[in-house]
């Protein structure tokens, strides 16, 4: 198995292909909400500190390891991780790098149908004459997935089994589909995100309406573009920053490595990496913070924005928005809006797809076909509970142990194992293998030592997340002997749902304690979904080390 099977056609389908993959609805829906509920230009500093000290060199490492993971026909993290390092519990790390996928994936994909339904309804019209709230209402309805009043019956699992079988059908192309699903899907989301860009930057004060007649479009770009400095020492919004930088270039995710296992050895890595990564940034910090916030300020206002920013809120606003233009506009606008967004949706999932399809066919001997397909029913399995439970919080639960936690624990051991197990010298030279630019040399030294250190300060900062964010004070009450108190957001109090128990213990209202408990009983499920899933594929890197053991495939 020394032979690559498969390789990317061109060099632009390449970029475009991982570009793809980092530019998604992170871009467009994640990064604007970060920004605005972590103060605007109070975020942007961290975040292209972030950037430039985890991002980038994350970027190096990931595409680094794929391609020399790749020499010896390994595609995914669970054994390109094997033949780095000595150890044989690694391989059990690059789990990872296929259950996030697949745990993100199955909710990502029922964002993506959200994005294919609106198309739909922008299209007939379904939202003209609508109010703010009647827009809003609409999605309420769309998710609750007992009441089928939007339209088709069931239809928000309708749509989320024609974008899981799409994904799938194209998975099951190989390289070919996903370059070419990129080389048209890509400029069409440039091209749509210029045009609603532009249109959000000169709305100036013309988006004000009865309701808010003061607003104004560029109050909402000054405020996400007036940097604060004293941000710089909020830890909040250091974590808030380092995981949209996660979330957007799909960095500890493992897609990056299977994509980049399919380039051809002496490739350059370092230009197409740090390119990638550019385009990222260019479509996130340019477009995605061009579109939402401007349009939003301006006709809704800025306070209103603030209130009520969240996941939804494209899907609970924009289509009213739109109407403002006119019925016509209104009709592209949606088409261009919800389209943009369903590109930037599809060539993401697909990345999601390739590390467990290229696992199955390394290991097992799978067909293309066959591989692809299984992903698509694991993921029916695993996401059908985020569709139908998605109001009983099985979303959201999905999102921060896989789309949150997940990337960060895994890009601080992937590090650790590149700086420090596979060897910086050596970790170097491989990215300056066939590089087609110079990097500069201090990049040796972030690798080593300022990106697993500021990892790991990403690490330990979401366990003991301090009590109302107060670092100084929870210092100082620690060194005084009194303790460390740990805020409900922390990773260990959300293992124990003490936030939602404080909520219980606070109330005498039965249909609320009802409430609570049932939001307690869906995240436990979503739980042992997810180990399930972490232990599934455990088992099928431990079945594929006996395969490999008997076929006299292990070299250690
Ligand atoms: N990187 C992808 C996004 O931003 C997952 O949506």
């Amino acid at each position: 198995m020394t032979q690559k099977a498969e390789s990317w056609g061109t060099r632009m389908g390449l970029i475009l292909a991982m570009a793809g993959n980092a530019v998604g609805l992170g871009n467009f829906l994640r990064f604007p909400v970060q920004a605005v509920q972590n103060g605007g230009g109070a975020f942007i500093i961290p975040y292209l500190i972030s950037f430039l000290l985890m991002g980038i060199p994350l970027l190096f490492i990931e595409w680094s390891t794929g391609r020399y993971g790749g020499k010896f026909g390994n595609h995914s993290t669970p054994y390109i991780f094997d033949s780095m390092t000595k150890g044989r519990a690694w391989k059990y790390i690059g789990v990872f790098g296929i259950f996030t996928n697949i745990a993100v994936a199955s909710y990502y994909c029922y964002i993506e149908s959200w994005t294919m339904s609106y198309v739909y309804h922008s299209l007939i019209g379904t939202f003209e004459g609508m109010s703010q709230s009647q827009v809003a209402g609409f999605f309420n309805t769309y998710v609750d997935v007992a009441s089928s009043s939007t339209g088709i019956p069931y239809e928000s699992v309708v749509f989320y089994i024609v974008v899981l079988v799409l994904n799938t059908f194209i998975l099951s192309k190989g390289l070919g589909g996903i370059e070419k699903v990129a080389k048209i899907g890509m400029p069409l989301l440039i091209l749509f995100g210029i045009v609603l860009a532009i249109r959000g930057l000169t709305l100036g004060t013309s988006g004000a309406s009865d309701l808010f007649p003061s607003a104004n479009a560029w109050d909402g770009l000054n405020f996400l573009w007036t940097p604060q400095f004293d941000s710089l020492s909020n830890p909040k919004v250091w974590l808030a920053a380092a995981g949209q930088i996660f979330f957007t270039l799909s960095v500890g995710m493992g897609t990056i490595h299977c994509y980049a296992a399919y380039i051809k050895p002496k490739d350059d890595i370092a230009l197409n990496a740090a390119s990638a990564g550019f385009m990222n940034e260019f479509v996130e910090v340019v477009l995605g913070g061009a579109i939402v916030i401007p349009i939003a300020a301006g006709y809704l206002g800025l306070d209103w924005v603030l209130e009520n920013a969240g996941f939804g809120m494209a899907f609970q606003t924009m289509p009213y928005l739109f109407q403002q233009w006119g019925t016509i506009l209104a009709v592209f606008a949606g088409l261009f809006w919800f389209g943009l967004l369903f590109f930037a949706g599809i060539t993401s999932s697909l990345a999601m797809g390739t590390p467990w399809v290229s696992f199955m066919k390394d290991e097992f001997g799978w067909s293309n076909n066959k591989s692809a397909w299984s992903f698509g029913l694991i993921t029916l399995i695993v996401g059908l509970p985020t569709v139908i439970f998605y109001q009983q919080g099985v979303f959201d639960e999905y999102d921060y142990w896989g789309g949150t936690v997940g990337l960060v624990t895994f890009a601080l051991f992937e590090t650790i194992m590149f700086s420090w197990i596979f060897g910086i010298d050596k970790g170097w030279r491989e990215i300056n293998l066939g590089a087609d630019i110079k990097i500069p040399t201090i990049y040796k030294f972030i690798i080593k030592y300022i990106t697993p250190l500021m990892l790991l300060f990403v690490f330990l900062g979401s366990i003991f997340t301090p009590q109302g964010n107060d670092w100084t004070g929870n210092f100082s009450s620690l060194f005084s002997g009194n303790g460390w108190n740990l805020d409900n957001a922390s990773i260990i109090k959300q293992i124990t749902h003490a936030g939602i128990k404080e909520k219980i213990a606070m109330t005498t209202d039965i249909n609320l304690i009802a409430e609570l408990e049932d939001k307690i009983f869906y995240a436990n499920l979503a739980r042992i979904i997810l180990i399930s899933l972490f232990a599934y594929i455990g088992f099928m890197v431990y079945f594929a080390f006996l395969k490999r053991s008997k076929e006299g495939r292990v070299t250690i």
